[in-house]
């Protein structure tokens, strides 16, 4: 088995993890409890992943929470996933901000709720100096929703296409100044993108455990990261870049 070097300066430790927390509903369904359950349970688990996130030198931790596909789901779940997202902040923000982690937000506030969005921008605002680690919550994100809006903003601006490249786009997108996923962990055995970072992931490495999101603990982030230190990446080159 690969010793991952806890030492943030070692290369194995990815800088940017993403997560797409799934199987809440199926992790429910199998005790017998309605999905909204799963999803609580599914918040459990938080602040020991982003801790030990720190601990091992992850500098970005990103967690996709709620997709703009997910409003499709019976009124019932997305208000309960509203109330979860609410509950989280009043109950874990002022822990983390002692820990000093600073809380980033990607895709739209507009559509949640007004008393919701100011508690999201709190939070935000509350943290923006902290430097521990980087926390972004992707809420209301879609990665093609980003990228409209990305194009949308530089027609707005009159951008001349002949500026047009890899660093401009990156400035427009909801992740400007942060670094992309180096990897990209997806819970819960299912094998795909749904929508997250389409833009960002091009050269991440993905993990899929079979584990569902409220089972995934410290243990199954290490696995992960140990799984990710024998990953060759080329990024189209011939030796590791
Ligand atoms: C992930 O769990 C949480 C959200 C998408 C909000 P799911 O609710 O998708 O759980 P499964 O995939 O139905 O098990
Ligand atoms: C992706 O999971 C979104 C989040 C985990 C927030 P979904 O459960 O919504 O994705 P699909 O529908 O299975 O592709
Ligand atoms: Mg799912």
């Amino acid at each position: 088995m690969t010793t991952v070097h806890t030492d943030q300066k070692t290369k194995t430790v990815p800088r940017h993890v993403a997560i797409i927390m799934d199987g809440n509903g199926r992790w429910a369904r199998e005790r017998g409890l309605p999905r909204v359950a799963g999803h609580r349970a599914g918040t459990e688990n938080l602040r020991t992943i982003i801790r030990a996130s720190a601990n091992l030198g992850i500098e970005y931790l990103t967690l996709y929470a709620f997709s703009t596909e997910n409003w499709s789901r019976p009124k019932a779940e997305v208000t309960g996933l509203m109330h979860i997202l609410s509950d989280v902040i009043d109950r874990e923000l002022d822990e983390l901000n002692e820990e000093g982690a600073r809380l980033i937000h990607i895709g739209h506030l507009k559509g949640l709720s007004k008393a919701l969005q100011k508690k999201v921008r709190h939070a935000i605002d509350l943290t923006r100096g902290n430097q521990q680690i980087n926390i972004i919550l992707a809420f209301n994100y879609g990665g093609r929703d980003e990228i409209i809006h990305a194009i949308k903003a530089m027609l707005k601006d009159g951008v001349d296409p002949d500026d047009v490249d890899e660093d401009l786009v990156n400035q427009y997108l909801f992740t400007r100044d942060l670094p992309d996923p180096d990897l990209v962990i997806r819970t819960s055995g299912e094998q795909r993108t749904s929508n997250f970072l389409t833009w960002q992931t091009v050269y991440s490495e993905w993990y899929f455990p079979q584990v569902y999101w409220p089972d995934f603990d410290e243990d199954e982030l290490r696995k992960a990261i140990e799984d990710y230190a024998t990953r060759d990446r080329r990024f189209g080159a011939l030796e590791e870049s």
